[in-house]
Formats: structure tokens, C-alpha cells, sequence
């Protein structure tokens, strides 16, 4: 059965305008939905397995405040098959099921000393420096996507607003996206730095890119677990990632549930 006729199977009349991706650090996100639906993405056709420690593997639908959501507890990363569209399927359910407005969290590290772990950024605009994209492939004259304004101008504001009213610090920047799954070298990171990059992480590019494919609107933001490489120091790891995304993930949760009331 197609993912969007298991999960209205499922849902009932719930009729989701917004979605969102939660990466790491945000998956106490899902627990303010209430009566909340949980479906496997092992049910989902098309859905990605389970790959990345740090990760739930499961589509969370409810209402959230008085916002009906789907969340997307778990992503597909490019790094785990070196397939950018990995995350196509999930995106064109969503689509199928009438979501307008997508918002996509990450965790990622930071190119200024200014903009510790526990920050949390939001992406203005990004570089692509994966070599890859999720439309290769796509024949249809729609894979040229104009990226312009990929990111929401109205989401963004209702971010920005939300975030004063939570009292939270909301930075802004450009997400870099490297491909992973290593780390990038204290070269690369200087080189991020020189090109305009304020963020470097492993994901949401190509759903960016794929959302916007899809005709959906998009706002995305990072919680910030580390100062990128070379900056401090220390090796990078992925315990440091788990362990310090929460503290960000709390922080950009509030600023969400806020958002989302917003643009009902
Ligand atoms: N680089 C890439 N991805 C990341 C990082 C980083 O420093 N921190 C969290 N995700």
C-alpha cells in the first residue's frame, strides 16, 4: 500500500498543513503532540530504514498546540548509501498528504567561536558542497528548481518572532552541507569559512532541494553541538553530537511549538 494511504488510514480526517523533520537533539519534539499517532517507517513504503544512532525511525502525526503536524522523527542521510534522494518518498507523502510548509532541524557545527554548542541557527541559505543532488536523475524540465528564495521568507520572520518570545537567541547563517560521514578537515573548515559558510552539518540540503522540487515551503534551522573542526582543538565525534544536541534541541523545540501556533 502507498505510505500516504497507510498513514490517512491511520490519521483519520487529521489534515496536516505542516510537517517537520526532526534531526538530532529534537526528538522530544514529538512528545508535545497530543494524541499522537506513531507509525513505524518499517510500514511506510519508500520510508528509510533505521541507519544513525541518535535517531528515531518513526512518522508522528497529531496536533500540536492548535497546529495539526507530521513529524518525521529520523531521516535517510546521504552519507549512509550515498543516495541524495533517499529522503524523496517520505517528502512526496507528505505532499500527497496536503502538508504545505516543511521544517527541517539538523545538528551541525559551527564556524564561530561567537556561536558555541547549544546555539541554535537559522539557515538563511546554503551551500552545497556534497558534489551530489537529490534531482540527478529527474527528467522532467522541473529539476531545474530556482533556490532563489528557498527558504521561507514568512516562516523565517514567524521563527525570528518566536524565538524573541521564548527569549532564545536565534542566530543566522548559511548551513554548509558536506557529505559525511567523516568529519571535515581543519582545512575544509577554513576554506567553509573563506566561502561564506556559517555551519557545517551532513543533511537537509537535498530536502531543501527536494521540498522546494515538490512545491512546498521551507524554513530550517540547526542546533548547534560543536565548534567545527580545528577550532577548538578537540577530536569531533559522534557521542559529542548526541550528547550536546539536546541542549540546543530543547531551546529550538520551544521556538517551533511557537512557530507552528503562528502560521495555522
Ligand atoms: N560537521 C558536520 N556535521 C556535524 C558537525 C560537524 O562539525 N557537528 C554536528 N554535525
Amino acid at each position: 500500500m502507498y505510505a500516504a494511504t497507510t498513514i490517512r488510514s491511520r490519521i483519520g480526517s487529521l489534515e496536516p498543513k505542516t510537517a517537520i523533520v526532526l534531526g538530532s537533539g529534537l526528538g522530544t519534539l514529538a512528545e508535545r503532540v497530543s494524541d499522537p499517532v506513531r507509525i513505524p517507517y518499517g510500514d511506510l513504503d519508500g520510508f528509510p530504514g533505521s541507519g544513525v544512532s541518535g535517531h528515531a525511525a518513526e512518522l508522528v502525526a497529531g496536533v500540536m498546540g492548535a497546529c495539526p503536524v507530521i513529524m518525521l522523527s529520523g531521516r535517510a542521510h546521504y552519507y549512509e548509501h550515498g543516495d541524495a534522494s533517499a529522503m524523496r518518498a517520505p517528502l512526496e507523502t507528505l505532499r500527497a498528504l496536503g502538508v504545505e510548509k516543511l521544517f527541517l532541524t539538523n545538528a551541525a557545527g559551527s564556524l564561530h567561536p561567537e556561536m558555541p554548542a547549544g546555539s541554535v541557527m537559522q539557515i538563511t541559505d546554503h551551500i552545497n558542497f556534497s558534489g551530489s543532488n537529490p534531482l540527478f536523475g529527474e527528467t522532467s524540465d522541473r529539476r531545474f528548481v530556482g533556490l532563489t528564495s528557498a527558504y521561507d521568507a514568512d516562516m523565517r520572520a514567524a521563527m525570528d518572532a518566536a524565538a524573541q518570545q521564548c527569549g532564545h537567541f536565534l542566530h543566522r547563517g548559511v548551513y554548509m552541507w558536506f557529505s559525511g560521514p567523516s568529519f571535515e578537515t581543519p582545512a575544509e573548515i577554513r576554506m567553509a569559512r573563506t566561502i561564506g559558510a556559517d555551519a557545517v552539518g551532513m543533511s537537509t540540503v537535498p530536502e531543501v532541494i527536494l521540498a522546494r522540487f515538490l512545491g512546498m515551503r521551507v524554513a530550517a534551522a540547526s542546533v548547534i553541538t560543536n565548534l567545527a573542526a580545528g577550532m577548538s582543538g578537540d577530536e569531533l565525534s559522534h557521542q559529542e553530537t548526541k550528547d550536546m544536541a539536546p541542549i540546543g534541541g530543547a531551546r529550538l523545540a520551544d521556538i517551533l511549538f511557537k512557530t507552528v501556533q503562528t502560521l495555522v
